[in-house]
């Protein structure tokens, strides 16, 4: 039997950079994982790379290139006579990203010397976990014994009982991800965060998208006054957002599927090629046998871990989305490291309270930290600098004058509490103010801080001037 110091389940932004960690700190280590990617093959990389981060950034940024192309580049003097789209090209461009960068991860793990075991994990102690081939490319049946386990299942799309996916008509993110042609109406049930990014990929290509949305707003994460505003901007690029509109049933018919969804006025019909279920995500301990080998689950699903990532079985460890908390590729990697180091005797740690968001709508929605809403409900005293784009030099010079920073901060110790920007690379622009509140800067830090001329940035230093109300281009 194979025995490591280190088995790791699950080779996703979680499993994969633990695994490397693990073995960085000179621990012998292996990671399971059953993954089979589109060409037939083992494949790391998990949900992120295969059919989440990556492969939605590659049709988003394609998506808004074509679109720029169509209604953007008029007002830079440039007509673009014919504007052909090839969404096969388009498609395999992006399967050759991900193609690239889970190769990638699997040379990371030679590297590292870090074990790929291919199959589907079972908890059997503590210690003994049985490695059972899916597919004519995975490893043999094998009982692998280990020290320490990482548990880094991840998480699936929460079915919707209403809703049967079948990837056809009724299709999940993944199924989103590889249309074959363009949708005439592409309907998405669920406003959060993959409703409005794969929403805005097929709005841009051409489709008419229809967004149900279950409460009287959306984006509730966000900051109040930013998710108003982008509701705003993405109704103006021409996405019709039903609110109060919960669905109830489907039937396919003529090749078309016919909704039904309840909303405030009662019951209505849409006639839809595609309906997106975006309702969130579950966690993935299916086959896993966790409960059974004494693993504590919550009511939903997610395993119950304490603050160093230990679940209710000793040297049994649990990271990334199957926790719960932010299902977010930079939490789940950030745990992945901090359990490697405790398992190595080191103090690793995570910050939660700064962990970046970031919605890759256009513009793109960015935050850390609290939002009003999150410090009113707190009853913190708080001050308000905020700096619209339209006033910023460099936005303006790319035509990109929609959105603003704002900035949070103690109204008595003027540390920052949260920043969050709608605006043109706010992806980009959310670093610093990540950085910032690691550093605990107060809001006249960044206002003392020199950024450089003309850019994006020079927003986010205004927007902390704007806190004790002294910016100087507003
Ligand atoms: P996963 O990436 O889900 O990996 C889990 C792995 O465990 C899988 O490879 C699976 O095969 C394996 N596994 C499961 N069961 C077993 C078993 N029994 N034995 C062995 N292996 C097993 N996050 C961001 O931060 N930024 C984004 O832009 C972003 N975009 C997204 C877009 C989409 C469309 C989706 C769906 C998600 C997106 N996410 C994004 C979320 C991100 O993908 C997840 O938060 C992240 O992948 C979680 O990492 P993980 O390692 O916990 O789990
Ligand atoms: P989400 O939690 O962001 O949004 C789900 C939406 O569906 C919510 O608005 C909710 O009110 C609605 N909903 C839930 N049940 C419903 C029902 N029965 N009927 C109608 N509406 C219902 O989940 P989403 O968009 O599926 O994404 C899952 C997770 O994946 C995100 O929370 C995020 O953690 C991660 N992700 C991150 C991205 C990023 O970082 N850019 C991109 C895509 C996904």
């Amino acid at each position: 039997m194979q025995n490591f110091d280190v088995v790791v389940i699950g080779g996703g932004p979680g499993g994969y950079v633990a695994a490397i960690r693990c073995a960085q700190l000179g621990l012998r280590t292996a990671c399971i994982d059953p993954w089979i990617n589109k060409q037939d093959e083992p494949a790391l990389g998990g949900t992120c790379l295969n059919t989440g981060c990556i492969p939605s950034k590659a049709l988003l940024d394609s998506s808004e290139h074509y679109h720029r192309v169509q209604h953007r580049l008029g007002v830079h003097g440039i007509s673009v006579k014919e504007c052909a789209l090839d969404l096969g090209v388009m498609i395999k461009r992006k399967d050759d990203i991900v193609r690239g960068l889970t190769s990638g991860v699997a040379a990371l793990f030679l590297k590292n010397k870090v074990t790929w075991i291919k199959g589907q994990a079972r908890l059997l102690s503590n210690s003994q976990i049985e490695v059972t081939p899916q597919h004519a490319k995975h490893s043999a049946q094998q009982t692998v014994e280990a020290k320490h386990i990482i548990i880094a299942t991840g998480s699936v799309p929460t079915p919707l009982s209403t809703l049967p996916v079948d990837q056809k008509y009724i299709v999940d993110s993944t199924g989103a991800l590889d249309f074959t042609e363009i949708p005439k109406h592409l309907v998405v049930i669920g406003g959060g965060v993959i409703g409005l990014e794969l929403g805005s990929v097929w709005r841009r290509l051409g489709s008419q998208v229809t967004v149900l949305i279950r409460g009287g707003q959306m984006l509730g994460k966000c900051d109040e006054s930013i998710a108003a505003e982008a509701q705003r901007l993405l109704a103006q690029q021409g996405m019709d957002l039903k609110f109060n509109a919960s669905p109830l049933s489907v039937s396919i018919k003529n090749k078309t599927a016919h909704l039904v969804y309840r909303d405030a006025q009662g019951e209505q019909t849409l006639k839809a090629d595609k309906i997106l279920v975006a309702t969130g995500r579950t966690p993935n301990t299916a086959g896993l046998g966790a409960r059974e080998v004494g693993v504590q689950l919550d009511d939903k699903g997610f395993i119950v871990v304490d603050a160093a990532w230990r679940t209710s079985l000793p040297n049994v460890y649990a990271i990334g989305d199957v926790i719960g908390g932010a299902m977010l590729a930079h939490k789940a990697s950030e745990e992945g490291v901090a359990v490697a180091e405790r398992i190595a005797g080191q103090a690793g740690h995570v910050n939660y309270a700064t962990i970046p968001w970031v919605i890759y709508t256009w513009p793109e929605i960015a935050w850390v930290g609290e939002t009003t809403q999150s410090l009113r409900e707190k009853g913190i005293e708080f001050k308000i600098g905020s700096y619209p784009f339209k006033a910023n030099g460099r936005a303006r010079a790319m035509d990109e004058g929609n959105g603003m920073v704002k900035i949070l901060a103690d109204a008595h110790t003027d540390r920052v509490l949260g920043i969050h920007i709608l605006g043109p690379y706010a992806s980009e622009m959310i670093a610093e103010a990540v950085v910032a509140m690691e550093f605990v800067a107060s809001s006249e830090d960044l206002a003392r801080t020199i950024h450089a001329h003309p850019t994006l940035s020079e927003a986010m230093h205004e927007a902390a001037l704007a806190v004790d109300k002294r910016a100087i281009h507003f």
